[in-house]
């Protein structure tokens, strides 16, 4: 078995569930931006087919796959340096899910924890595709031979089933045909918190919409929620040992540090001593200076509906492009007769 050398290629993705959080901003799309920089191809995709393992009103869907991609372009992300698509426009994402369920073994997709917190005593009603939603996120990396998985923390076990489906593909077929690709989760927002509970990440279905910051919330919205920010009565220390046990002063600091590309060790010792009542309005300032932008851009962007529909197809077929040759391959290393 030969060992190939593959071309570094970045994929990433966000479901288009609405609601997208300051989270994915600094989780994700934040650093989607900055390694379309570095020279790498990149694609970046709206996972409708991932959205639907949980109902979704269709005009909504329509709207927030629209509204993400408003958000990848008002951020930075360019459809002309970075593949920008929906998943549903490529029909290899379903195609090569299909062969990894029949991959993947039912112990690995139990150990899913993502899978446990979100069906929680109601598994058997849930929807199988909730279910077997890692096989299809494996596919949708794997189709395109990537490389490098830039996710926040929560999205980790998923790429390293990942790993292990490309891995156990190539063993079962006696090839290298798949690269066992790296999640790439670093800087300061790989896990930004709840803003009202220090010890729940910050995730676009909380029910309470002060715990998050949103992408659309307006200057006001924006300050409003971080004057209203769970924090404790002690003053800022000036060392991250000393936030052990702080963990929703520990969240602001990563906020700052994530929104103002510093280290989280560079900001606490610029901040150390200050109370919250004077921490807060740096934050807030900070926060509204890079996020309202964004929040107005996304809002002129999806005054063109037409235009963003038009990237969105265009992205698609760049993407199909590089997935076809490497799905015909598949179905031809499984042994599936390929006749027209
Ligand atoms: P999703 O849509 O839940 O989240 C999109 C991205 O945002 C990151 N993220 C966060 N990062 C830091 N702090 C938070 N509080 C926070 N909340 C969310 C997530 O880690 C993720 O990077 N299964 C994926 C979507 C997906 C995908 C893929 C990702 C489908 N196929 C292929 C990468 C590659 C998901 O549900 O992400």
């Amino acid at each position: 078995m030969s060992k190939t050398a593959f071309t570094p290629r970045v994929f990433s993705g966000i479901q288009p569930s609405g609601n997208l959080t300051l989270g994915n901003y600094l989780g994700a799309v934040k650093r989607f931006v900055e390694m379309q920089e570095s020279g790498i191809q990149t694609i970046y995709c709206m996972v409708d087919l991932h959205a639907v393992t949980v109902w979704q009103d269709p005009e909504k869907l329509r709207h927030n796959t629209r509204e993400l991609a408003a958000a990848y372009i008002a951020c930075g992300l360019d459809a002309e340096k970075s593949i920008l698509f929906n998943q549903s426009q490529v029909s290899g994402h379903a195609e090569l899910g299909w062969l990894f369920s029949c991959v993947a073994r039912l112990g690995w997709m139990n150990r899913m924890t993502q899978f446990k917190d979100k069906a929680g005593k109601n598994a058997e009603k849930m929807s199988l595709g909730l279910y077997a939603y890692p096989a299809l996120m494996a596919a949708d990396i794997l189709l395109y031979h990537t490389t490098h998985v830039p996710v926040g923390e929560d999205q980790k076990q998923h790429v390293e089933l990942t790993r292990d489906i490309a891995a156990k593909f190539n063993h079962d077929y006696k090839t290298d045909f798949f690269p066992i690709p790296e999640p790439v989760i670093d800087g300061a927002g790989t896990r930004v918190m709840s803003l009202r509970d220090g010890s729940k990440k910050m995730s676009k279905s909380d029910p309470s919409d002060n715990s998050r910051i949103n992408m659309t919330d307006d200057a006001d919205t924006i300050a409003k929620k971080i004057r209203k920010a769970k924090t404790d009565p002690e003053p800022l220390p000036d060392n991250l040992d000393a936030l052990k046990d702080r963990p929703e002063a520990r969240n602001l600091i990563n906020i700052y540090a994530g929104l103002s590309d510093q280290k989280p060790e560079a900001v606490i010792a610029e901040v150390a001593g200050q109370q919250f009542g004077q921490f807060k309005p740096l934050l807030a300032d900070l926060a509204v200076a890079k996020l309202a932008p964004i929040g107005d851009e996304m809002a002129r962007l999806m005054g063109d509906v037409a235009e963003i529909d038009r990237i969105l197809g265009k992205g698609a077929d760049r993407a199909a492009e590089i997935a076809e040759p490497i799905l015909a391959k598949t179905f031809d290393i499984m042994g599936m007769v390929r006749s027209r």
